[in-house]
């Protein structure tokens, strides 16, 4: 018993320390959020919101009346079952994939892609922004790890010739260059500029000893034909190995599926310690997927991802027309990652990403939470420590005047801020301010 107190009192202690670092977390109280707007979950078609996925996930109840609850099993048992094989077989397709496999979260599938196939001998390069799960995966690898600056052709280059010139087996084909990637970035929203990475990865390595490895959690559903995502929507199905479909974002589920060949399937259910040793998906789980692509690959899927554009245009463009807003970007209030890019590409991605003032995201999200509007700050280490930024995140449901009476929180926060600003540039400047610009001239 005494061991226990002395145990509680030592987690009290780390928990009070991260709540002095800010970096304590509570999650949101769910009687409190039900009550606000969503621009903060990741529900971006609305398909939950709507209940429109609560009727696929019951049609496909009534449509397998002889369904188990429960799975029985682990996948090498009796937790294969034939709904699920089906299920992996329609993913396949849909995706223009040779084979699928589901696991039951994202996370488990990117430790299970990054722990057993790189091989020893074998690299793995990895973009920094890359996620946790992708991380966590390779730390229990075989594989060596060289990280590339983000979304950065140039470091991806050197890095690569980097590993040829002191690795001579890469360079002769003998071993294996894995490149981690994903679609779109969760934190900046910024897409890879996945040619370019091919063309040059083609040139470095020619005896073609690479596997592109993309994970799609946030194009999944929301691009491409039927929302099959970024790979299938640029045709490069036959040049990516490995693709990761979560299905608790745009799909609105839980789950995810890798879509890879016979081999590497074959080789995740022989060595994926988490398919192995934990009981498989149960039906319910299978169902509600099932439901969210039965969704999205419909005629109301197309109209979903029309109407999630066009909220997002009407978003950026009312923002950045403010007519405080360039003030407020240029004095480094509020700035916008994606707003160099939003007009240009195809296609806008959901999450916006607010970057505010060091120490400043917190007031900016409790602004809009307390006129009812649910947004998410984000803190290091999640980001970087001076990009700290309120997360948006707009539905497909999220109407115009939502919109308009989001941008116009956003901007009133950001006036009063820049108001506030100018007022302490009239001051003398202290002292200690003093020492420091003379401290930081030197
Ligand atoms: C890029 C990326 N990969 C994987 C995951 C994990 O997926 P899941 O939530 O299904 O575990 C997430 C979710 O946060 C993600 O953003």
């Amino acid at each position: 018993m005494a061991h226990v107190y002395w145990t509680e009192g030592k987690l009290d202690k780390i928990l009070e320390i991260r709540r002095q670092k800010g970096r304590f977390i509570e999650p949101v109280n769910p009687r409190e959020s039900a009550k606000m707007v969503d621009f903060g979950s990741n529900d971006t078609l609305s398909l939950n919101s709507s209940g429109l996925l609560r009727k696929a996930f019951l049609d496909e109840v009534v449509k397998n009346p002889d369904f188990e609850v429960g799975s029985r099993s682990t996948r090498i048992f009796e937790g294969t079952t034939q709904y699920l094989l089906d299920l992996e077989e329609y993913l396949a397709g849909l995706h223009r994939a040779e084979s699928a496999l589901f696991f039951p979260s994202g996370y488990e599938a990117n430790v299970a892609i990054w722990s057993t196939i790189p091989q020893p001998g074998d690299f793995v390069v990895y973009d920094e922004y890359v996620h946790a799960s992708i991380h966590d995966g390779m730390r229990q690898g075989r594989a060596s790890k060289r990280m590339f600056s983000h979304n950065d052709c140039e470091c991806l280059r050197e890095c690569l010739l980097d590993i040829c010139k002191s690795n001579p087996a890469v360079a002769e084909g003998q071993h294996t260059v894995f490149i981690a990637l994903e679609s779109i970035y969760s934190m900046d929203a910024d897409i890879v500029p996945i040619h370019e990475m091919l063309n040059l990865t083609k040139e470095i390595l020619p005896r073609g000893n690479v596997i592109f490895s993309i994970d799609e959690a946030h194009s999944n559903g929301l691009i491409g034909e039927n929302g099959s995502g970024l790979v299938c929507h640029y045709g490069l199905e036959s040049e990516i190995s490995i693709r990761l479909h979560t299905c608790g974002k745009g799909l609105g589920s839980t789950g995810a599926a890798v879509l890879t060949n016979e081999t590497m399937r074959s080789y995740l259910i022989n060595y994926a310690r988490g398919l192995i040793f934990s009981t498989a998906p149960a039906f319910p789980c299978l169902a509600a997927v099932k439901g969210g692509y039965n969704i999205v690959a419909s005629k109301e899927g197309d109209e979903r991802r029309l109407r999630l554009q066009n909220n997002l245009s009407n978003f950026y463009e009312k923002l950045t027309r403010h007519p405080t807003w360039a003030k407020c970007a240029f004095s480094g209030i509020l700035s916008l990652p994606t707003e160099k890019v939003w007009r240009t590409g195809d296609f806008l991605t959901p999450i916006i990403p607010l970057v505010t003032e060091p120490g400043q995201a917190s007031s900016l999200a409790r602004k809009m939470q307390s006129a009812g509007y649910q947004v998410n700050p984000v803190f290091y280490p999640i980001v970087p420590r001076d990009k700290e930024r309120v997360r948006l995140v707009m539905h497909a449901d999220n109407t115009s005047a939502q919109i308009d009476e989001v941008v116009h929180l956003i901007m009133t926060w950001a006036t009063s801020r820049l108001a506030n600003q100018l007022q302490r540039s009239d001051r003398p400047v202290p002292e200690g301010d003093m020492y420091q610009n003379v401290a930081f001239s030197d």
